[in-house]
């Protein structure tokens, strides 16, 4: 049996059992100062998409989530930036130029201006120069695949590359968690796209070092579910009707709300044994109701909304009945869209597909799906 590790609370003069915990605070990501100087130059990385397993779904200030939460990053589903940079004559005001597929693109400057006015205390050197951030998706556009985790974990990434040029004695450890942090103030489940197969962002009493702040690794991960299989069924392209951003407000308030974030607690823990134990029932147990769950929240919010669409539940009513008749250890997940994630493990992966393109395609849009699996997080390109 596992010793756990003791800690004595002196206060209360009662031994308390916990595991010990370090986490990085916010003040441990200001730089007290730089050893170097960079006067131009460019850093190219890609960034991966994520899809939570326990979903995250409402957030306190200055993105802090409600509830931990746990994710599969994808391997090919990307965002790949390049930033360059150029040092300006004064730093009165952010400057940058945003090119979207090679193109200038108006629409995204009130975002990344508001992202780096988040994150100008933990990167003070923000407004010594002029950027150009040069993005594109490996995912079509307007496939609704949210691209504002994998964009902003490549911003965050290319802006720590800067920021390891004018210090280049952080460690990696550092660079990493600090990328997770600032691309958490980009969009919160962007934390979860930098490092890691498997990757927890919350608080969370059972895990070690897990943080309201950024996502950790999950390392314990057995190898059934090692180059899981997503295909991202794409039933509705159009823009959502209701935002993430909405959706995360309308937690406050809502009548289940509290015991919705113990449960995403209590199916964290659940969920963490499964994956090191390799156990497919419990997975898909976790992993459909987390998804029924999220909808039912925005079902039962006030204003009450539904992003499912009809073909969404066509495509759940099959993939049951399909693992009811042949025991294939195939399920569903869905993030706040009518798209659906069909997860399974790669020793099935023939059968599945033969089944999605028999029997799911159909109910997509255009006929239109995107193969992924398990990736790795954000890699650096130049
Ligand atoms: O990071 P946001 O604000 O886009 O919210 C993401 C919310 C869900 O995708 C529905 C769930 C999750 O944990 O990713």
């Amino acid at each position: 049996m596992a010793v756990k590790q003791m800690l004595i609370c002196h206060k209360r003069k009662t031994p308390i059992f916990a595991i010990k915990s370090n986490p990085m605070t916010e003040k441990e990501f200001i730089p007290s100062h730089y050893t170097q100087t960079a006067d131009n130059g460019s850093f190219e990385w890609s960034a991966p998409s994520n899809i939570a397993l326990v979903k995250y779904w409402g957030k306190k200030e200055n993105q802090v989530p409600a509830n931990p939460s746990i994710s599969f990053t994808l391997k090919d589903c990307k965002t790949i930036t390049k930033l360059a940079f150029e040092r300006k004559a004064n730093n009165d005001a952010f400057s940058f130029d945003l090119l979207f597929e090679g193109q200038p693109k108006e629409s995204f400057h009130p975002k990344i201006g508001k992202f780096f006015e988040r994150i100008e205390a933990y990167l003070p050197f923000l407004r010594d120069y002029h950027f150009t951030i040069d993005t594109q998706n490996t995912f079509p556009h307007s496939s609704g695949i949210a691209s504002s985790a994998s964009g902003m974990a490549a911003l965050a990434v290319n802006l720590m590359s800067l920021e390891k040029a004018l210090n280049p004695s952080i460690t990696d450890e550092y660079f990493y968690q600090k990328a997770s942090f600032l691309a958490r103030l980009g969009s919160g489940s962007a934390c979860r796209s930098v490092k890691g197969s498997v990757v927890i962002w919350g608080g969370h009493a059972g895990t070690p070092d897990s943080s309201d702040l950024y996502g950790i690794p999950f390392g314990e991960v057995h190898e059934t579910f090692r180059n899981y299989q997503d295909t991202i069924l794409l039933v509705d392209r159009g823009e959502k009707q209701v935002s993430s951003t909405i959706g995360h407000e309308l937690m406050h308030g809502h009548p289940f709300a509290q015991q919705r974030f113990a449960q995403a607690h209590e199916n964290l823990t659940a969920i963490k044994n499964i994956l090191a134990m390799g156990d497919l029932d419990g997975f898909i147990k976790i992993v459909e109701s987390e998804a029924l769950t999220l909808h039912s929240m925005m079902m039962t919010s006030q204003p009450y909304f539904i992003l499912m669409k009809p073909n969404t539940l066509e495509i759940i009513n099959r993939i049951w009945k399909f693992r009811a008749e042949t025991g294939t250890p195939i399920c569903f997940t869905l993030d706040a869209g009518a798209n659906v994630h069909v997860l399974y493990p790669e020793n099935v992966a023939v059968k599945v597909f033969e089944f999605i393109k028999n029997e799911l395609v159909g109910y997509c849009q255009n006929s239109q799906y995107i193969c992924d699996a398990i990736g790795a997080g954000a890699e650096s390109i130049g």
